[in-house]
């Protein structure tokens, strides 16, 4: 059996408790159907416990967007994986880029806060991608696989098998610029490439979604690529005919 396909929701700073509410209801409902795929979405902190609630005994997982890479102590504003696991959280996603550029998460940091999530149980969704200068200039494999490298020479090769992959290029996100199917393929087998020259059969298992202005008529096309496992999904997560749209783009 090839690998699972994930289509995760990323919501990023948006939302309020009635949007959520319907948002979700709507979610849950079409997306009943979905065989062999999984649904995830990614919500602020403050709307886990609705989002705990309305999932429940649901097919739709739930997930963080950040993690801290500190288990507990003096971290004003830092939210940590023991705190999470405590509401049952599945996923998080780490490093993605506006932590990384915004925020100033470097790859060292991101390897910790993979192994910090793994520690209590939660699967990282773990975000790779470039700049458009680095891409330019060039440095697109160069700079994801420093990031990558990073959890590898933390944790071990064999970390990534509880693990998700995102290939996120920076350029594509937010806007409306998606990679071509090819391109982002291309980046794919790369990543699987440097896995698989340390374990072929972590190489083999591991999903890797894209992300980067994933939309309803651009999903069916990407997520058909031998190496795309699915999507990580900003702004058309927000609405509904459009995510789910994505989520069956997994079904064909
Ligand atoms: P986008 O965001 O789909 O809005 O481009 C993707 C992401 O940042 O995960």
């Amino acid at each position: 059996m090839g690998r699972t396909k994930i289509v995760a929701g990323n919501w990023k700073m948006h939302g309020s408790l009635d949007q959520n509410q319907a948002l979700l209801e709507v979610v849950v409902s079409e997306t009943r159907s979905m065989q062999n795929a999984s649904c995830v979405v990614c919500v602020p902190y403050p709307y886990i416990p609705q989002a705990k609630s309305l999932l429940q005994d649901s097919h739709v997982a739930w997930g963080a967007q950040n993690i801290s890479q500190h288990h507990q102590g003096a971290y004003t504003g830092e939210v940590s994986a023991e705190m999470l696991a405590e509401f049952g959280c599945q996923y998080a996603i780490v490093g993605h880029s506006e932590r990384r550029l915004l925020f100033g998460e470097g790859n060292k940091v991101v390897a910790e806060k993979f192994k910090a999530a793994q520690q209590c149980s939660i699967i990282p969704i773990l975000c790779l991608g470039e700049t458009l200068e680095q891409r330019e200039s060039g440095e697109a494999e160069q700079v994801i696989a420093g990031q990558l490298d990073a959890v590898i020479d933390l944790l071990g090769v064999e970390a990534l098998e509880r693990s998700v992959i995102a290939y996120e290029p920076v350029w594509a996100i937010g806007t409306g610029k998606t990679a071509t199917p090819q391109q982002a393929q291309d980046v794919h087998k790369f990543i699987r490439n440097r896995i698989a020259m340390q374990n072929e059969r972590v190489a083999d298992d591991i999903r890797i979604l894209y992300g980067g202005s994933v939309k309803a008529s651009n999903a069916v096309e990407l997520i058909a690529m031998p190496d795309i496992d699915g999507g990580l999904i900003g702004g058309a997560s927000l609405v509904a005919e459009e995510f789910i749209s994505i989520c069956m783009a997994t079904q064909n």
